[in-house]
């Protein structure tokens, strides 16, 4: 009898594992899809059936659904949050921007669609992440790029095609030579260009500007003070993404069209593939980084000591793997640095990679050959890697390096050779100085007395041979 109940727990367990090995997403495939209504939900048929296909477990609800939770007991309850619901003031029961926030540091994903309706829960949602929405009611506007035949529309439908050069969100294709072009209809933001976490993904062309439809005509002949000057060109944010310290992922476009299916299925659109690259980003499918183990030993004897001493010559070694494409690749890049730190770095270098020769081995091993400060204490070894749109990777050791022993100091220093050089010398000269003195004291001593005579008697004819001339 107890059998039942354990296999049936083995089943689910087994079963949650399988259905973990299919999700495409190296985090969860658990997704929960906020829209207005249930019925508003057809809007999105292309995007949400293209997330099923994924291997994502979509639950789409309305945003005014009070069953909505996104945490149960502490635990989350999804993965991945979709918000299509710009209007929506309140989420579920009671969801404050603070839940969605709390959600994003459990390391729950978030997508955040807006539109010249948004809420103040956006708003605020937006500035947490550095991202400053524009005016309830204005619209991106492109006066050149327009799509409407119609020259007395207001032309807030537009085809965008700056996009910023991160490849790790955005393949280079997007922007190269033959620039997609995604087609546009919402709300502009302002992002913070110094946060390093956040980035700009799209951004309005040099003809884009945000402006206020409600007022028609009149805003635009509306003196503007130089403080009023409207939001356009570069500065102009339309989808950026931001990445937390613990690598969840945030998106947010001003757009909820951006994700229709009217806009996808016109002619020259890009948004299907712009809108796929962006959400395999946020929902963790590409560009997923990991270190899957890291070592450090002698370089002479290939053990791992118990500490190092000063100046050791050693290995260190660290394997790094990226996800894309349902599975785990070697990652290559040629900055990869390791540090060795106590309070500043002593050592900084970049590392060599090698790959596997296993084709299939999803590895690359990075390796250093590293000669230790000449200074002892504890110091950290670390690999911080952060490189925008990747996972970041931080690894740490903390290792003690020890002074030398009395008796492991080298006993001839090549520096010093110089030195002992000149020992030797001056050893050897002072013998062969005293050598010759010793020997040529006697006969020096005799020659004294000889020239002690001759000078006696030698001396008085040169005085008068001298003083001769001179009386002359
Ligand atoms: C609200 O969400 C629950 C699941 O959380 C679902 O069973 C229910 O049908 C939803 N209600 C409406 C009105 O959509
Ligand atoms: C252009 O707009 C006017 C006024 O909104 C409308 O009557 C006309 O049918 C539109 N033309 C086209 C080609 O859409
Ligand atoms: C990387 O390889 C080059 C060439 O083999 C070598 O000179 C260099 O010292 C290596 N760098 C490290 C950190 O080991």
């Amino acid at each position: 009898m107890r059998l039942l109940p354990s296999l049936g727990i083995c089943l689910a367990l087994g079963g949650a594992w399988l259905k973990a090995v299919e999700a495409k997403s190296a985090t969860g495939d658990r997704v929960l899809v906020l829209v207005p209504t249930t019925e508003a939900a057809k809007q999105y048929t292309h995007f949400l059936g293209t997330l099923e296909t994924r291997g994502f477990d979509v639950s789409v609800r309305a945003a005014s659904n009070s069953s909505v939770a996104l945490h149960l007991d502490g635990e989350r309850l999804y993965d991945h949050a979709v918000l299509l619901s710009p209007a929506a003031k309140k989420f579920g029961s009671d969801l404050t921007a603070h839940n969605f926030i709390q959600f994003v540091s459990d390391g729950g994903n978030l997508l955040v669609a807006a539109s010249s309706e948004l809420s103040d829960f956006h708003r605020k949602l937006g500035a947490q992440f550095g991202v400053e929405f524009e005016k309830r009611g204005s619209r991106a506007i492109d006066h050149v790029s327009h799509l409407s035949e119609n020259d007395s529309d207001d032309h807030s439908v537009f085809a965008a095609h700056r996009f910023f050069g991160v490849p790790a969100v955005l393949p280079s294709t997007f922007g190269g030579k033959d620039p997609g072009t995604v087609l546009y209809k919402g709300i502009a933001h302002k992002y913070e260009a110094k946060n390093p976490l956040l980035v700009p993904v799209l951004v309005g062309s040099t003809t884009t500007y945000s402006g206020n439809v409600a007022m028609g005509g009149d805003s635009d002949n509306k003196a503007l003070s130089p403080m009023d000057t409207p939001l356009s060109g570069k500065a102009l944010g339309l989808v950026s993404v931001f990445q937390t310290r613990s690598n969840a992922r945030v998106a947010f476009s001003g757009s909820t069209e951006l994700f229709s299916d009217s806009l996808m299925k016109k002619r020259g659109s890009s948004n299907t593939q712009f809108v796929a690259e962006v959400s395999k980003w946020v929902l963790q499918e590409k560009s997923v980084l990991r270190e899957t183990g890291h070592r450090h030993h002698l370089l002479s004897t290939g053990e791992k000591p118990e500490y190092y001493r000063i100046g050791n010559e050693m290995v260190y070694e660290i394997d790094l793997s990226v996800y894309h494409d349902d599975a785990w690749h070697p990652y290559v890049a040629n900055d990869v640095q390791f540090e060795a730190i106590m309070l500043d770095p002593y050592v900084r270098l970049t590392l060599n990679h090698t790959l596997s020769t296993d084709s299939k081995s999803p590895l690359a091993t990075y390796r250093g050959d590293i000669k230790l400060p000449d200074r002892y204490g504890t110091f950290t070894f670390r690999v911080n890697y952060k490189r925008t749109g990747y996972s970041n990777v931080d690894v740490k050791d903390t290792v003690a390096i020890w002074p030398l022993r009395h008796d492991e100091y080298p006993r001839f220093l090549t520096a010093a050779y110089p030195y002992y050089t000149s020992s030797f010398v001056m050893i050897i000269g002072f013998l062969a100085l005293s050598t010759a003195w010793l020997w040529n004291a006697e006969p020096r001593a005799k020659a004294n007395v000889k020239d002690e005579g001759k000078t006696k008697t030698k001396p008085k004819p040169k005085q008068s041979a001298t003083s001769k001339p001179k009386s002359n």
